[in-house]
């Protein structure tokens, strides 16, 4: 994050009244700002320019973890950025990443099992099951029984269920054991991808006819054409009916696959 020279703070649109202000601490310093807005707009309305810990702005990309509290509280608050709207004397720091215990393995070295999580992240059976992380977690995941499954041995399990986390890293910043569930989890996940989930059909198929040169002679054909030429082809290529049948397919498939 940095900020810009002056803070907007001061600028006419800010000396104009605005009804529904609230003060809020940002970095230290006090501004007030518009009580509808995020955290994330909060920022901005206070002339910072977010470089760092802002992605998506839609509660997607996990990248805008920030830490608040209030005067009357010594307890820390976790939350999105672009998910949670300014209360009056929030004090505000972001925290666009969150140090934690990142494992380095081999996937396909691995075998789907608990004994492989509990060997890569022994400090999972620190969990005092205190429930901290699920309270944190702004995808509304039971991230304490993910990993209560992970440390069961129940890959699948652990993997379904944190399937929506976005890797904020909030379940860790208040973890009493020190765990970084998000890292587990995603180990899970991809023992699960790798190791359990049937392998899909059509996937096999492609990368069997990617290996036997079959898309070569129609990728032979777009490497001709001009700029003009490709967008045309591109403009009126055949696109699945948004209301279509399930089993939709483009009636002209040879630029797909030329035998
Ligand atoms: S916050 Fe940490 S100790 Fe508490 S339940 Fe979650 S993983 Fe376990
Ligand atoms: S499980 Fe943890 S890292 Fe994943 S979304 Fe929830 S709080 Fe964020
Ligand atoms: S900016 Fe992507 S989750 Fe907030």
């Amino acid at each position: 994050m940095s900020k810009d020279s002056a803070p907007k703070n001061k600028s006419k649109k800010q000396s104009e009244p605005i009804h529904d202000m609230v003060p809020i601490f940002l970095m230290g310093k006090k501004y007030d700002v518009p009580a509808t807005l995020t955290i994330q707009k909060a920022f901005e309305y206070a002339g910072y320019q977010l470089v760092r810990g802002c992605g998506c702005r839609g509660g997607i990309c996990g990248a805008c973890g920030t830490v608040y509290r209030f005067p009357d509280s010594y307890r820390i608050e976790v939350g999105l950025a672009c998910q949670t709207v300014v209360e009056p004397n929030m004090y505000i720091a972001q925290i666009p990443f969150f140090p934690a215990n990142r494992a380095q393995y081999d996937l396909e070295k691995l075998e789907p099992t608990g004994s492989t999580v509990t060997a890569l992240y022994p400090e999972i059976y620190k969990c005092v099951g205190c429930g901290t992380c699920t309270r944190s977690c702004p995808m509304d995941i039971d991230v304490m029984e993910y990993i209560s499954r992970a440390i069961r041995g129940d890959i699948a399990g652990a993997a379904e269920l944190s399937f929506d986390c976005v890797m904020c890293g909030l379940c860790a910043a208040r973890c009493p054991a020190e765990e970084a569930q998000y890292n587990i989890a995603i180990l899970t996940r991809r023992l699960y991808g790798r190791y359990i989930v049937p392998g899909a059909r059509h996937l096999k198929d492609a990368v069997e006819n990617i290996k036997k040169k079959k898309f070569e002679k129609g990728l032979g054909k777009l490497k001709k054409m001009n700029v003009d030429k490709l967008k045309e082809v591109y403009n009126e290529r055949e696109t699945e009916p948004q209301f279509g049948p399930e089993d939709w397919e483009p009636e002209n498939k040879d630029y797909l696959v030329t035998k």
